[in-house]
């Protein structure tokens, strides 16, 4: 039976979400493996616009069933957020909402631990993270003595125990950062989050066993990836990334599905960069108030659903998307936000670097290397007229067919759907 993934190619915030919505009526259960509540998803659905940030985006539709991933880190405030907005909204939250009971719970004390980490030695080795305590949790889960998972919320006992031996140590650490550090007591935060568990319960399951279960049923499940792939903690500009496995590799120890039941990967495209927080980003137009970049960041309201920061804009680089789609096992391409560069006269693709000297097109897996590298552009001509209203393939102007059919050639995939607007309807299905 056939199983998805969806799996941004960049730096995240391609509009995964947009494609995740799409498919669902072809699917079954839609899955999240990776990341917590420092992924952000729009989706514009029936002409509401939902924002997401640790809950599948798939949720949204009725027929399917929404499961957080044992490789996710869970907040338990912002799932009750997002679970009472949906209701709120009108949708119906119940036992199509799986939570794993392995997944790791976020606790403040992380929050506390990411702000002092990103503030210390003057910000010098911040990262630029969400501030969502991503990285500590998952540093705790990997330490394995400081780490809880969701199922021990529901053994009270046990769960007061944890925190008890946890607290001491994680205080002295806080401390040990900055003498103005919150602390935090063991019996507050056990009464805190069991009054948490008490709301979640019903969810939390071994969602392992419930999607093998599935696959057995001829289930079709759709893995929905958080981040992109060039974040990912392994395979991304490290040390700029974030603290999962946020490309495809992730699928598997994050949801327990091994990685031979995808039958179909789907890589998304953004039509130019973005990039937030720190890091190496050869492409990027920093070109000031009145430049192109920010004539970019303003067409595609290119500032961050979680933190509300502006995101970095700049030219494709298929050196960056040839490694992360090799990387991902990616079939075919979703080219989103085609319409945004309608504002542009001429368009650059970036084929590949000249490093110390060299070119290369070869993209190197560390930031300090990624900073040497100076892209080498190939030039073609814009279509400056508005492609919204668009929905056939061959109606699109000749020069957004060149640039789409460039990039697919550079990349060495088809691209399968073409993005032109936030709503469903402005989608053009390539086949
Ligand atoms: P963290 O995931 O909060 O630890 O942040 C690590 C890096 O990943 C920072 O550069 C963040 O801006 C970036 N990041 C985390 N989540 C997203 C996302 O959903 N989209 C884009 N960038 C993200």
């Amino acid at each position: 039976m056939a199983s998805t993934c969806v799996v941004g190619l960049q730096w995240g915030d391609e509009a995964k979400g947009k494609i995740v919505d799409i498919l669902t009526a072809e699917h079954d259960f839609v899955v999240r493996y990776n990341g917590g509540a420092n992924a952000g998803h729009t989706v514009v659905r029936d002409g509401k616009t939902y924002k997401l940030s640790l809950l599948p985006t798939g949720i949204l539709s009725p027929n399917m069933t929404a499961v957080i991933g044992n490789g996710v880190v869970v907040n338990p405030v912002k799932f009750l957020e997002e679970t009472a907005q949906l209701r709120q909204a009108g949708i119906p939250i119940g036992d199509n909402l799986l939570l794993s009971n392995h997944a790791h719970l976020i606790f403040p004390y992380h929050v506390e631990e990411e702000r002092l980490c990103e503030q210390g030695n003057g910000g010098d080795q911040a990262i630029g993270t969400t501030g969502r305590g991503i990285g500590p949790c998952y540093m705790d889960k990997v330490n394995r003595a400081q780490g809880i998972r969701v199922g021990e919320m529901l053994h009270p006992e046990h769960f007061l125990e944890r925190l008890r031996s946890i607290l001491p140590r994680k205080n002295a650490i806080l401390k040990a950062l900055s003498p103005d550090a919150r602390a935090f007591e063991p019996k507050a935060l056990c009464d805190e989050y069991l009054g948490y568990a008490q709301q979640m319960k019903s969810h939390v399951c071994d969602t392992a066993d419930v999607l093998h279960r599935a696959l057995k049923d001829g289930k079709r499940l759709l893995f929905e990836a958080a981040q992109g792939s060039l974040l990912d903690v392994d395979h991304g500009t490290y040390p700029y990334v974030t603290s999962s496995n946020s490309s495809t590799t992730g699928v598997w120890s994050g949801s327990g599905v091994p990685a031979r039941n995808l039958t179909r990967i789907i890589g998304i495209i953004k039509a130019y960069t973005t990039r937030v927080g720190r890091g190496p980003f050869p492409t990027e137009l920093d070109d000031g108030p009145e430049g192109l970049g920010e004539k970019i960041r303003k067409t595609g309201r290119e500032y961050g659903t979680v933190t509300g920061r502006p995101r970095r804009c700049g030219w494709f680089d298929t050196v960056a998307v040839r490694h992360s789609a090799r990387l991902g096992g990616v079939d075919e391409l979703a080219l989103m936000l085609l319409d945004v560069l309608s504002v542009v006269s001429e368009l650059k693709i970036c084929t590949a670097y000249e490093m110390d000297g060299q070119k290369t097109d070869v993209f190197p897996g560390d930031a300090f290397l990624l900073e040497r590298c100076k892209p080498i552009y190939e030039t073609l001509p814009g279509w400056q007229t508005d492609i919204s209203a668009i929905r056939e393939l061959k109606k699109l102007p000749p020069a957004a067919r060149r640039y789409m059919d460039r990039l697919a050639e550079l990349i060495e995939l088809p691209v399968s759907i073409v993005s032109i607007g936030p709503d469903r309807e402005q989608t053009i299905m390539v086949k």
